[in-house]
C-alpha cells in the first residue's frame, strides 16, 4: 500500500486570505500524523503564496514525521532548503502566474540547473524527488541525474473528462511505474487526486507514495463546517445570556 503524504499548502492559504495567525498548516500537519500521514508535504514557491518560511521551520522542528518539501530550483529556494534539510525535496517546475503547478519537470531543457543543484542536495543526504510527467524520455533522463525518485504528475489522469481518457493516461502512468523501478528509481505520484480517483492509482504496482493536499483541505471544510457553526452558535449562546 502507497505512503500517504499529506500536503498542507492549502491551510496556509485560508490563512494568508486574511494574513491571519489561523489557521495553522502546523496544526494540520499534526493532526494529519495523528491519522495516519507519513509525510508532510509543503510548497514554499517563490511568491510565497501559501506557505511560509516559518512554517517550514516550524513543521520540521515539531512534527514527527518525513518532511517533503516541493520547490523550485531558484537559488534563494534552494539555499533555504540545504538550511532546513528536510527528507525530501521534490523539484517542481514554477510560474508566478500558474494557480497551481501546471506540468511536470523538463528534465531535458532543465538538465544543466538539475546537473549542478542534485548534488548540493545528496551531498546532505537529502532525497530528491523530480516531478515529471509520465513520458518515458523524462524517466530515462531522471535517471542519468542522479534522483533517488520521480513523482509521477496524475494532473492529466485527474482532469480526464472521460472513462477512456482516463484509462489512457493511467495507462501511461503504469507503463511510467514500471520503466522507473527497472531503472531503480524510487517512484511516487501527485496532483488532483480526491478520494474518487485515487483508487486505480494507488493500485499500480511500485507506487511508494501519494501526495495529496487540496481534496483533503476541501474535504476537511465540508466534514467540519457544520461543527464550526455550532459552535459559533453556542458562542453566540453564552455572550447573550
Ligand atoms: N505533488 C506535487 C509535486 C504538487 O506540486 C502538488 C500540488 O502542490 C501535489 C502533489 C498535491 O496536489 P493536490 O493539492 O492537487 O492534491
Amino acid at each position: 500500500m502507497p505512503l500517504l503524504g499529506v500536503n498542507v499548502d492549502h491551510i496556509a492559504t485560508v490563512r494568508q486570505a486574511r494574513r491571519a495567525t489561523y489557521p495553522d498548516p502546523l496544526d494540520g500537519a499534526k493532526a494529519a500524523v495523528a491519522a495516519g500521514a507519513c509525510q508532510i508535504t509543503v510548497h514554499l514557491r517563490e511568491d510565497r503564496r501559501h506557505i511560509q518560511d516559518h512554517d517550514v521551520l516550524r513543521i520540521k522542528k515539531s512534527v514527527a514525521s518525513r518532511l517533503n518539501l516541493e520547490m523550485a530550483v531558484a537559488e534563494e529556494i534552494v539555499l533555504f532548503a540545504l538550511k532546513v534539510r528536510p527528507w525530501q525535496v521534490t523539484l517542481v517546475p514554477e510560474r508566478r502566474q500558474e494557480v497551481t503547478t501546471e506540468g511536470g519537470l523538463d528534465l531535458i531543457k532543465g538538465r544543466r540547473r538539475l546537473r549542478e543543484v542534485i548534488p548540493r542536495f545528496r551531498a546532505k543526504k537529502i532525497l530528491v524527488s523530480l516531478f515529471i510527467d509520465p513520458d518515458p524520455a523524462q524517466v530515462a533522463v531522471a535517471k542519468t541525474l542522479g534522483a533517488d525518485a520521480v513523482e509521477f504528475n496524475t494532473g492529466a489522469y485527474a482532469e480526464a473528462r472521460t472513462k477512456r481518457g482516463a484509462s489512457v493516461e493511467l495507462a501511461k502512468l503504469k507503463r511510467g511505474v514500471a520503466q522507473a523501478v527497472g531503472l531503480g528509481l524510487t517512484c511516487h505520484a501527485g496532483h488532483g487526486l480526491t478520494l474518487s480517483n485515487v483508487g486505480p492509482v494507488a493500485a499500480i504496482p511500485g507506487i511508494g507514495e501519494l501526495n495529496i493536499g487540496h481534496a483533503l483541505v476541501s474535504r476537511a471544510l465540508m466534514v467540519g463546517f457544520g461543527e464550526a457553526v455550532r459552535e459559533m452558535r453556542q458562542a453566540i449562546g453564552d455572550g447573550a445570556r
